[in-house]
């Protein structure tokens, strides 16, 4: 992490006599674009070939030695590289999270992060009227080219990080014995069902996303082999009815990262159809910033208040768990329980079927 203080800094700073505001402002924003730049250049990848001194690696990126030194300057004293004698080098922190054949890279959701930071320039007009400003990425004419671009980042950067944080939600629930069937709702790059179809063999994910998410998913499934075990049905899932798309009962359903761009009264019906489809004693799993389940944790609260307050820009919010559990007892589900995970931000509910 960029800010890292040294034990005098982190006194003057909770004694309140270092500019806090001056680093959350200045620092926080630069080292974001630094991050992004180095990832969309190759730093990481190009030095997770091999150590590299300045002039090799400017010549292999085709910059400025002088432009790109004050680069990984920067990356250094943030901590994503190293440099001994002449040479530069990926610190652990980058090979683990940045590096393209690492099975915990989430480069691609750094690239995408522009996308959510370009929300935030909405924000003085959100706060002042509490308005929906724009419409969701999703909802935007699919076929030009910068929509697309912009949905492939999404998707792409939303994959990496299912893929590289998924592993802990799945160890943390226990699907119901023999469970077969899965339901996606919104699962689009199909991370999520993935994990879940390797991790219990038996299991056939379907997959609800519009087209765009689905043409992610796919590719999701091929990269990992499993098309056979992924379906996939491009739906609507505010709009349509499930019954007439959905041809058997399902054991589980997935319900990951929607609630979150939709207003209360969209959740409780989307949910409703949810639900439907799920067999008696069939789970549901919710995935979400739940706003009342941050622990104590200054990095949980900041990151469900960052999501609750920039998805409000496209209509949604976050909730708190005794609302989400209202919604799904109402729906006639028990067993509605809410699951703290290691990982800051998204908190796990799960529900049972009577
Ligand atoms: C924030 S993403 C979450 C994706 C995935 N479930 C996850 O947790 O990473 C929201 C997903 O909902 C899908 N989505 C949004 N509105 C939708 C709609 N009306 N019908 C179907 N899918 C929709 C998007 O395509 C996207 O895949």
């Amino acid at each position: 992490m960029p800010l890292r203080l040294t034990p005098l800094e982190y006194i003057l700073a909770r004694l309140n006599v270092l500019p806090v505001p001056l680093f959350d402002e200045l620092l926080a924003t630069g080292i974001a674009h630094v991050l992004v730049t180095a990832c969309d250049l190759g730093v990481f990848d190009t030095l997770g070939r091999r150590e590299m001194t300045l002039s090799d690696l400017a010549s292999e990126l085709q910059c400025h030695p002088q432009g790109l030194e004050l680069l990984l300057r920067l990356l250094v004293s943030a901590g994503y590289l190293r440099q001994r004698r002449e040479r530069y080098r990926n610190s652990h922190m980058a090979r683990r999270w940045l590096l393209h054949d690492s099975p915990t890279n989430i480069a691609p959701y750094v690239i995408h992060s522009p996308d959510i930071a370009a929300l935030w320039e909405h924000l003085p007009r959100l706060v002042r009227t509490n308005q929906q400003m724009m419409r969701m990425p999703y909802e935007e004419d699919t076929s030009s080219p910068e929509t697309q671009r912009l949905l492939a980042r999404h998707y792409a950067g939303l994959a990496s990080l299912a893929l590289a944080l998924g592993d802990e939600i799945i160890h943390r629930v226990r699907l119901p014995a023999g469970a077969q069937y899965l339901l996606d709702v919104g699962g689009s790059h199909a991370g999520f069902s993935a994990l879940f179809c390797r991790h219990y063999s038996h299991l056939h994910a379907t997959v609800l996303d519009l087209q765009p998410g689905i043409e992610a998913g796919q590719r999701t499934a091929a990269q990992l082999h499993l098309e056979e075990r992924i379906s996939f049905i491009g739906s609507d899932i505010v709009r349509d009815d499930f019954p007439t798309l959905l041809a058997t009962d399902y054991d589980v359903a997935l319900y990951f990262h929607i609630a979150h761009l939709l207003p209360a009264d969209v959740n409780q019906a989307v949910l409703a159809k949810v639900v439907r489809a799920l067999r008696p004693g069939g789970q549901l799993i919710f995935l979400d910033q739940v706003t009342d389940q941050t622990h104590g944790s200054h990095l949980s609260s900041l990151m469900v208040q960052f999501m609750a307050l920039t998805v409000r820009t496209i209509g949604g919010t976050c909730y708190p768990f005794p609302t989400v559990k209202k919604w799904l007892e109402k729906l006639g589900m028990t067993r509605v329980r809410a699951h703290r995970l290691l990982t800051p931000g998204a908190s796990l509910i799960t529900a049972v079927k009577r």
